[in-house]
């Protein structure tokens, strides 16, 4: 079976066509046969951050050219569904993709399925070889628009055991990054300038708070940790603010602050859970020095706990993992003319069959 899959819910226009290759009608594999990624960060670098319509008219300009270059990459196949990210996300940029999908699927005579972006971030890891997943499992999902987690029971059984109050993992970076002028998407920005960091520099002993940490919920704040980086900058003189070893002291602390966090509240949730699995997921995953140090700790604290993590490529945006959503999914296709945008839908509530 080969499905296509759209994916345009924020900044980056995606299209994907992936064979899925079955074994005594067991699945075998999640074969990516094409994988386009157009990013639009150089257009919104130069605001900082994303703006919904100038993203809609640039998924409407890139659609059909990622469409033609991911069939060709693709060999031209046979498509035998259509999956496409109905939400959470920008819903005038959802709509581009869904428009897509339905002007494909009346010519192609398909179904579609809609997608849930965030099931498709946690489902990124079963692209390639299918891992065999282990339940209950704990799944971080840590994007620019969301920090959760998310108790899985299994296959499309969730539920939301917390979340952030206010700023998202991947939002915090961005921000901060807009703080010391180091450009947009904020997280490969400070990741690159925290991997610069000599082991000993002493010049600035910056300290910022790891906001929640050691609360009972499962809840995540970072607001006020961007408010601590504000300060701290505003507090220097020009000419300390423009200089690499204090931004590279800065990129590490904020870094390995939120790493802190994330590390600590998911395994906290993970025991408490009794978990055998532990996924992470969304485009903060990407973060080498976060996967490192997951890794690690996993290993000393929970070691009958199974760590999964997609490949960096599968981590941000991408239609790979909303094809292979939407093959999980592939029973609950309806009325193709139904499906429509739900900017802000959550991966516990249904969507599937009752939606379209
Ligand atoms: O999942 P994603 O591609 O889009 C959303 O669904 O939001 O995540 C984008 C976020 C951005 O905030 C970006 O700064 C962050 O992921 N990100 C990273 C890294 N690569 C992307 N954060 C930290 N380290 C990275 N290497
Ligand atoms: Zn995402």
């Amino acid at each position: 079976m080969k499905i296509l899959a759209i994916e345009t819910s924020c900044d980056d226009t995606c299209i994907s066509i992936i064979k899925i290759k079955c074994q005594r009608s067991k699945i075998k594999s999640f074969e990516v046969l094409s994988n386009v990624v157009s990013s639009q960060v150089k257009l919104h670098a130069k605001y900082g951050g994303v703006y919904p319509f100038l993203a809609k008219r640039e998924h409407q300009r890139n659609l059909p050219l990622v469409l033609k270059k991911a069939l060709k990459e693709a060999g031209n196949p046979k498509i035998n569904l259509i999956a496409v990210t109905v939400g959470p996300g920008l819903e005038p940029c959802l709509w581009t993709g869904i428009n897509l999908a339905r002007g494909l699927a009346e010519k192609m005579k398909l179904p579609i399925i809609p997608v849930n972006h965030i099931e498709a971030h946690i489902v990124a890891n079963f692209i390639g070889e299918k891992s065999k997943v282990l339940f209950p499992a704990i799944c971080l999902v840590v994007s620019g628009g969301h920090t959760q987690l998310i108790l899985m029971k299994k296959l499309g059984q969730y539920k939301i055991l917390g979340e952030t109050r206010d700023d998202a993992a991947g939002e915090c970076f961005d921000k901060v990054a807009r703080i010391l002028e180091l450009g947009y998407p904020g997280g490969p920005k400070i990741a690159t300038e925290a991997a610069k960091l000599p082991i000993a520099n002493f010049q600035f002993p910056i300290k910022l708070p790891r906001p929640m940490i050691y609360q009972k919920n499962y809840d995540f704040s970072f607001s006020g940790l961007k408010t601590a980086v504000l300060y701290d900058f505003k507090k220097r003189s020009p000419k300390t603010r423009k200089s690499k070893q204090y931004i590279q002291k800065m990129c590490a602390e904020i870094q390995q602050a939120i790493i802190d966090v994330l590390i600590h509240k998911t395994l906290k949730t993970a025991k408490d859970y009794k978990a055998k699995s532990i996924i992470l997921a969304g485009g903060v995953a990407a973060n080498k020095e976060l996967r490192k140090q997951f890794e690690g700790k996993i290993k000393r604290e929970i070691p009958y706990s199974k760590f999964y993590i997609p490949d960096s490529k599968f981590c941000t945006d991408n239609a790979a993992m909303v094809a292979v959503a939407g093959y999980f999914n592939r029973k609950g296709k309806g009325n193709w003319k139904k499906i429509k945008a739900n900017a802000n839908l959550r991966i516990d509530q249904k969507y599937g069959s009752e939606t379209c």
